[in-house]
């Protein structure tokens, strides 16, 4: 018999136990494009098992998003995860995950059980999308305790979500590696979205300034600018120059706390999101001092 006083112990004697068989979990909503295929094939070259799951998430939409309309391929998606190489898909029913539907009430039997720290949930995108990052964070445990990955990839698209993730990760001491991807971008510097099948042809073209704007400010910081007000002015100045552009937020926030900054002293996160037309867009830069 074996005693163990220190987490650390107990998981090291338990992992060995599992020796090298490490197990990546990409975790999606569908609609895959070049951005989760960035995850996938990060999770295929670093783990013997890669997961994928598929999975639209009623927890994380509010009454007014999206939910009915969000794209849903998922032959397709199959067959992109088989030429990868991904060995498992996880595409469960909201039954399975136990969020089924009550139609009388339109209401989830099953409500958000994870609650992130406040003040991460209360800024950016979270003070938009009331309820969401709950939404997440609950719907991510369950992958976490469904599939017990070794490894689990998050985009930096999401930065929000991934600072969250990494929080309840230290929060609820699971035993899981999170690791962040960098934003994939269409040539035009466009971040892959599952949400820009929504815009058409002339959107796409002005959704290009959200990029334009932030590399404009990253330009800013690496000639030395690390007052957040001047960057933030600079984001928005250049993001005014597409009339079509509706602009939610633009803040600057430490990285991993989310917390609101005045001036960048290590690195800092300057995140946006503006509508076009009804289409919500993110996108976001982190700027650190090299
Ligand atoms: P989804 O929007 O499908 O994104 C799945 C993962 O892909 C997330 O970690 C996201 O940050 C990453 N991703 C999206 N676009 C990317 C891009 N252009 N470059 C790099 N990575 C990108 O995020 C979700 O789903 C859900 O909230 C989920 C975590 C699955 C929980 O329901």
């Amino acid at each position: 018999m074996r005693l163990f006083t220190t987490i650390a112990g107990l998981r090291a004697h338990l992992n060995s136990l599992f020796k090298d068989q490490t197990i990546g979990l990409v975790p999606t909503m569908g609609a895959l494009h070049m951005g989760h295929a960035s995850l996938i094939k990060r999770a295929i070259a670093e783990n013997q098992i890669t997961v994928v799951s598929i999975f639209i998430n009623p927890l994380q939409f509010a009454p007014t998003e999206d939910l009915q309309k969000y794209p849903r391929q998922f032959t397709q998606d199959c067959q992109l995860c088989e030429q990868l190489g991904v060995d498992v898909i996880f595409a469960p029913t909201p039954e399975t995950m136990g969020i089924a539907k009550n139609t009388d009430t339109q209401t989830n039997s099953l409500t958000t059980t994870v609650v992130p720290p406040q003040q991460m949930t209360s800024v950016l995108c979270g003070s938009f999308r009331l309820g969401h990052f709950q939404g997440v964070a609950t719907i991510v445990t369950k992958l976490f305790t469904i599939i017990a990955p070794t490894v689990a990839y998050f985009g930096e698209k999401d930065a929000q979500q991934l600072a969250i993730i990494r929080q309840l990760v230290k929060d609820l001491n699971l035993n899981i590696d999170i690791r962040g991807c960098p934003t994939v971008r269409e040539p035009s510097g466009l971040a892959y979205s599952s949400r820009n099948q929504y815009l058409t042809q002339q959107e796409k073209e002005q959704a290009v300034i959200l990029s334009k704007s932030l590399k404009y400010a990253q330009e800013s910081f690496a000639q030395g600018e690390r007052d957040s007000q001047t960057l933030m002015t600079r984001v928005r100045e250049q993001l005014k120059t597409v009339p079509e552009i509706n602009i939610q937020y633009i803040e600057l926030v430490h990285p991993t706390t989310l917390m609101p900054l005045e001036k960048i002293t290590d690195s800092g996160l300057l995140a946006i999101a503006a509508h076009l037309g009804s289409t919500r867009l993110i996108d976001n830069v982190i700027l650190r001092q090299r």
